[in-house]
């Protein structure tokens, strides 16, 4: 029997199969176990179950001996010092596929309120500033036949041009490994619509920078559910003010989630939405599966069904 350490409640019933087989803790409360109990409790762990929201470097490695299979709950792995695990022999798995639809779901949902605005639609509404059936308020963008750009073209990324063929969208993407395509300059010249999906890595750390921004069309309004650090939010706060673009729709921030006073809470033509790409029911109960295959696998030396390193 090996000690797991959970690092947060999740959903579905596939961690009682991880009970079944090792001891399990959960981490209970709504907030992450702060740095020193992630410290005290990894240190007699055998494999840990980690959500994105918890940091996992060289440091806490070396509080974690016995530490043999790190679980990521996430596609994204941007938590975890690869590098850092690799060297030490510890395997880490991630949970693709599960989530794709989901998240591109909520980017065509944040697409589609974005270009309509629907949050401003609902305030007034609720404020009472609907007074009549106005021919000119409030005005917002046609979806249909409009340019989508979509900037990492991985599961993610394909599910969201998919949607997008049914708006008889124009479909732009930037180069991959596997498939030719637009440099990012072009795209963001010719997007109405600019969806991120690439992962979070030195590379596309700022991807979308002050100058990125410039690139882009008075109009164009920019879907960002990948990672918050993607995005310069200075120069996206800058741009949304001074009207250098129409719009933003985040579902990832940095840093998350935003504290008060923060500038981009005040920021015009933005919606922000607590990093809900995957909460459906029915993804969140199939990431708690995959994250626990996984961990089974890590823990008997296996190679993991969805393992990010060698
Ligand atoms: C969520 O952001 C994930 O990476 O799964
Ligand atoms: C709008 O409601 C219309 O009938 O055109």
């Amino acid at each position: 029997m090996a000690l797991c350490f959970v690092t947060r409640q999740l959903p579905g019933p596939a961690l009682d199969q991880l009970r079944a087989a090792h001891d399990v803790e959960v981490w209970t409360e709504r907030l992450p176990p702060p740095p020193a109990e992630l410290r005290a409790r990894g240190a007699r762990a055998d494999g840990l179950l980690t959500l994105l929201s918890d940091r996992v470097d060289a440091e806490l490695l070396d509080h974690c001996p016995r530490l043999k299979a790190i679980s990521n709950y996430a596609v994204g792995y941007d938590n975890i010092d690869l590098e850092a695990a690799t060297s030490r022999g510890i395997r880490v798995g991630n949970t693709p596929e599960v989530l794709t639809d989901a998240t591109a779901d909520l980017a065509f949902a944040l697409l589609l309120a974005a270009a309509r605005m629907l949050p401003q639609a609902i305030e007034s509404v609720r404020v009472g500033d609907w007074l009549t059936w106005e021919p000119g308020h409030p005005l917002g963008h046609e979806v249909h036949g409009a340019t989508l750009g979509i900037v990492g073209l991985g599961r993610i990324g394909r599910a969201v041009a998919q949607r997008a063929q049914g708006f008889e969208m124009t479909v732009l993407h930037t180069r991959t490994s596997m498939s030719t395509g637009e440099p990012l300059e072009l795209l963001l010249e010719q997007s109405d619509f600019v969806s991120l999906h690439c992962p979070l890595t030195p590379q596309t750390h700022h991807l979308i920078d002050r100058a990125a921004l410039a690139q882009m069309r008075p109009n164009a309004i920019l879907i960002n559910t990948a990672r918050g650090q993607i995005v310069d939010h200075a120069a996206l706060r800058e741009a949304l003010t001074d009207g250098t673009i129409g719009g933003a729709a985040l579902d990832v921030t940095d840093p998350e989630p935003l504290p008060a006073g923060h500038p981009l809470r005040s920021a015009p033509n933005l919606i922000v939405t607590p990093h809900i790409g995957s909460a459906t029911r029915v993804a969140r109960e199939r990431m708690t599966q995959l994250a626990v295959d996984n961990l089974l696998a890590g823990l008997e030396d296996r190679q993991m069904p969805h393992q990010v390193n060698r």
